[in-house]
């Protein structure tokens, strides 16, 4: 068990909740900004953005193996997601990740954001490239949010439950409000055609289906093997023991607290919400959502 001194130690480390262009963000996520913005973006560039814990490292695998499982069959669980798809914002340490993204030499680069629609460097939109969204049910996604926040000593400290289901309502989470991301992504869909807007539960439903809109968007024509191996490679059980997937090799989380693969399910919200905190969720989501034509599913 960790001593006071110890655990202050860490929590100092944590970063501090800053507002950046009227978006909460952290120092990791904005130091390197003016080469964020600046990325020079290829035409054929596939940026993969979800808000957090949204499903990002699946579709990020399920797109390394798509286009790579064959021509490289070891890459997958070689060289781990971060490096096969660099996390475009994210300076913690050298290599930042425009530095890797400007190193990769495979084509198409596969890129992961998530920063809102707003905020994604011009050349993405300028080069055309091809967008995939990930989105997660609100109930879902705070509660994965939190037990990675637990355990990430590179985000701002969590706080307990209750303040931090708060502090998601209120937007006042590295990324910003939930909220605004989903909404501000599907309006851009409406006018911008290469983006395709996935939700997890759907991927969680019917892999085959996700990955037949997945290849259609993307214009690719895996084989039958190739397919079978995207679909192994892609199930939470393979993802949780790979070590190139579980992020298990990344320094400052604590898998004591919890696992990066922690447990891939739909619904686990009800695990975590009391009645009352469902109550007053459902309330405020109501009026979130109101002016979007975006739905999730109610069975969640
Ligand atoms: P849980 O915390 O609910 O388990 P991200 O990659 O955007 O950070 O999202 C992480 C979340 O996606 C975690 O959710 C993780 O378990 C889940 N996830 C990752 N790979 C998955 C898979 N193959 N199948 C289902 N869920 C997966």
């Amino acid at each position: 068990m960790a001593s006071q001194d110890q655990e202050e130690t860490v929590s100092h480390l944590r970063p501090e909740l800053v507002d950046f262009h009227g978006v909460s963000m952290d120092h990791f996520f904005t130091d390197n900004w003016d080469n964020v913005q600046n990325f020079q973006a290829k035409p054929d560039d596939i940026l993969i953005a979800t808000y957090p814990k949204a499903g990002t490292t699946w579709v990020s695998h399920m797109l390394d193996l798509l286009y790579f499982g064959k021509s490289s069959p070891k890459r997958g669980v070689s060289l781990p997601i971060f490096e096969r798809v660099p996390f475009l914002e994210i300076c913690i340490s050298p290599p930042t990740g425009v530095e890797l993204a400007d190193k990769m030499t495979t084509s198409p680069r596969l890129i992961k954001t998530h920063l809102p629609v707003q905020l994604v460097p011009k050349s993405f939109w300028e080069q055309k490239c091809r967008i995939v969204y990930v989105a997660r049910n609100a109930k879902d996604n705070v509660v994965s949010y939190f037990h990675f926040d637990c355990m990430d000593s590179m985000q701002p400290e969590p706080g307990d439950w209750p303040s931090y289901l708060q502090k998601f309502q209120e937007g006042k989470l590295v990324f910003g409000s939930w909220y605004d991301h989903v909404k501000g992504w599907w309006e851009k869909k409406q006018t911008y055609p290469k983006l395709l807007y996935l939700h997890y539960e759907d991927l969680a439903e019917d892999m085959e289906r996700e990955l037949d809109h997945v290849c259609s968007f993307l214009g690719v024509c895996p084989s039958e093997e190739e397919r079978q191996q995207v679909k192994e490679g892609v199930q939470f059980d393979a993802m949780k023991k790979n070590r190139m997937a579980n992020y298990s090799t990344m320094d400052g989380m604590d898998f004591k607290i919890s696992p990066f693969m922690r447990k891939g399910k739909v619904g686990d919200w009800k695990n975590h919400f009391t009645v009352y905190q469902n109550e007053e969720f459902d309330k405020e989501y109501q009026n979130k959502m109101m002016n979007t034509t975006l739905q999730f599913r109610t069975e969640v």
